[in-house]
């Protein structure tokens, strides 16, 4: 049989990019006798791509209990292989034959990756909600993939506005399909509160409204209530429906600054004692919480209790950005602190408060993970950095003493500036590894994370222009190997792409819109 290895073409075109395809003659024909034969481990996994299959092209397929059937003709294998070396964690082996399909995985994991490529060998119509009867069969082919990065992620502001549960959930089947997992959730800022806590109920009664939102300075705000928040019922089912697509979430809660929603609701929380109002404008917010007073840690702990609640990740994120130090200068209890601990600057306050949250968390039997703000001397050894700006002199030192950092390069993967200012290509030619890391430091890169700041993102239909399609070049940088990412071969697979997306009716960025600096330059 003849075999010519790709790089792309239009027939195999698929985002991320894999690590090895090997192109074969031939097709494999789908029809009401084809068989998924599956691990009983994988069953949910099984059952999604039968309906999958079902949604576009009617066909109802059976699923079969793998060691109970002996024809192997007309099936698609989904297999655990707990002994295969050249697997890799996440990674799969997809083998399209003429007569079976195949997808081996060492994890669940992985065969739900190897299902999301199988995905893309279909013509865009398998996107299609509705029946369409038509032969549908996919290319010969074998592929063996797995990820260049653990940490491939995508944050989303929901303080600034408030989107709701069905819009995170497409986010979430969006992200699957470009194998992304990890939804860094930013649900508390100075502009609202978004996440039930029992124990404070004002969080959300007062918390989770605002009167309006700033037009400009001469305008004033617009006078347009913003408001939302989950209920823990709610979230626990979002962590679900992610975790059936492998994606974890990891809850931000941002202390001690961004913080004029709480302090709104519980202004004893303060230095200064308020009144104060969820924040009709942007930017940074001088009252941040009171690092002197005892009932602060008190809250924080309280508040991480439910978090850790109904969060089952492993990794929490403690915000920790942008902190100015105003008021903490001028507030008895806060200087009282400072003497007490011998903490001689306001910075060293900050640094105290993210190690003894930091100890909370971790004596829960989590790790948590900050903005780069919170990097400090004293700083859990486990603490994961996540790199936006400014002072990279200090990542570097912290990847130096062999720790770990998620980067979120703000002129890179920040996907609320307008395509102008960052345009495709730019996004798609970042490389998470520092050109200055040492190279027995690459591993403690974990990967990339884009980030989703809603402060003038009102709605969906502008979420999903910032979004899309920078986000699937994210996907490939954070899955495909460096040696293999190509813009031009990206450019003709995005192509393909956006039409297997149109069936889902997202809002993306033009070619006129995402080519803005290839028409300078
Ligand atoms: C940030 O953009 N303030 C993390
Ligand atoms: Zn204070």
């Amino acid at each position: 049989m003849k075999r010519n290895e790709i790089e792309s073409n239009t027939k195999i075109s698929i985002i991320p990019e894999p690590v090895k395809i090997i192109s074969e003659e031939g097709i494999f024909t789908f029809n009401k006798k084809t068989v998924i034969l599956t691990d009983l481990k994988l069953k949910e996994i099984a059952e999604f791509l039968r309906q999958f299959l079902a949604q576009a092209t009617g066909l109802n397929l059976n699923i079969k209990d793998l060691t109970q059937i002996e024809e192997k003709n007309n099936t698609i294998t989904l297999r655990i292989i707990d002994n295969m070396k050249s697997l890799k964690h996440e990674g799969y082996d997809l083998n399209v034959s003429q007569d079976k399909i195949e997808i081996s995985a060492l994890t669940p994991t992985g065969i739900f990756y190897g299902i999301q490529t199988l995905r893309q060998l279909f013509p865009p119509k398998i996107e299609s909600l509705s029946q369409k009867n038509l032969e549908w069969s996919i290319p010969c082919v074998r592929i063996e993939d797995f990820p260049r990065f653990t940490w491939r992620g995508f944050m989303l502001d929901e303080a600034r506005h408030f989107f709701g549960r069905d819009i995170v959930k497409k986010i979430l089947d969006l992200m699957a399909f470009l194998k992304l997992n990890i939804f860094h959730w930013h649900l508390t800022d100075d502009q609202g509160w978004r996440i039930e806590i029992k124990k404070y109920h004002l969080l959300t009664e007062v918390g989770s409204k605002r009167k309006g939102t700033i037009i400009s300075k001469r305008k004033g705000i617009d006078g347009i209530p913003v408001s939302g928040y989950y209920l823990q019922e709610d979230l626990k089912e979002i962590i679900s429906y992610a975790a059936e697509r492998f994606i974890t979430i990891i809850p931000e809660i941002d202390f001690p600054g961004h913080s004029t929603a709480i302090l709104a609701s519980y202004p004893e929380l303060s230095c200064i004692g308020g009144p104060f109002e969820v924040s009709t404008r942007f930017g940074i917010h001088k009252e941040v919480l009171c690092v002197g007073k005892e009932k602060v840690f008190e809250f924080v702990q309280d508040v991480l209790n439910e978090v850790m609640n109904i969060f089952p990740s492993e990794i929490i994120h403690i915000g920790g950005d942008e902190v100015p130090k105003r008021r903490w200068h001028k507030c008895p209890d806060c200087q009282n602190r400072m003497k007490d601990e011998g903490l001689e600057t306001e910075e060293d306050l900050q640094a105290y408060f993210t190690n003894k949250i930091t100890d909370y968390i971790t004596s829960h039997g989590r790790n948590l993970v900050g903005w780069n703000e919170i990097l400090n001397e004293n700083l859990d050894k486990n603490a994961i950095c996540q790199y936006w700006t400014h002072n990279f002199d200090k990542v570097l030192e912290h990847l130096r003493m062999g720790r770990n950092v998620v980067m979120s390069e703000l002129n890179a993967v920040y996907l609320n500036f307008p395509y102008n200012l960052l345009p495709l290509r730019k996004t798609y030619m970042y490389d998470p590894i520092p050109n200055e890391l040492e190279r027995n430091l690459y591993e403690h890169i974990l990967g990339l994370e884009a980030c989703l700041w809603t402060e003038y993102i009102p709605n969906k239909k502008r979420l999903e222009w910032h979004t899309f399609p920078r986000l699937i070049a994210v996907a490939e940088i954070g899955w495909t190997p460096k040696k293999k990412k190509n813009f031009q071969s990206f450019l003709k697979r995005l192509d393909y792409f956006l039409k297997r997306t149109d069936f889902h009716e997202i809002n993306y960025a033009s070619k006129d819109d995402f080519e803005k600096e290839d028409i300078k330059s």
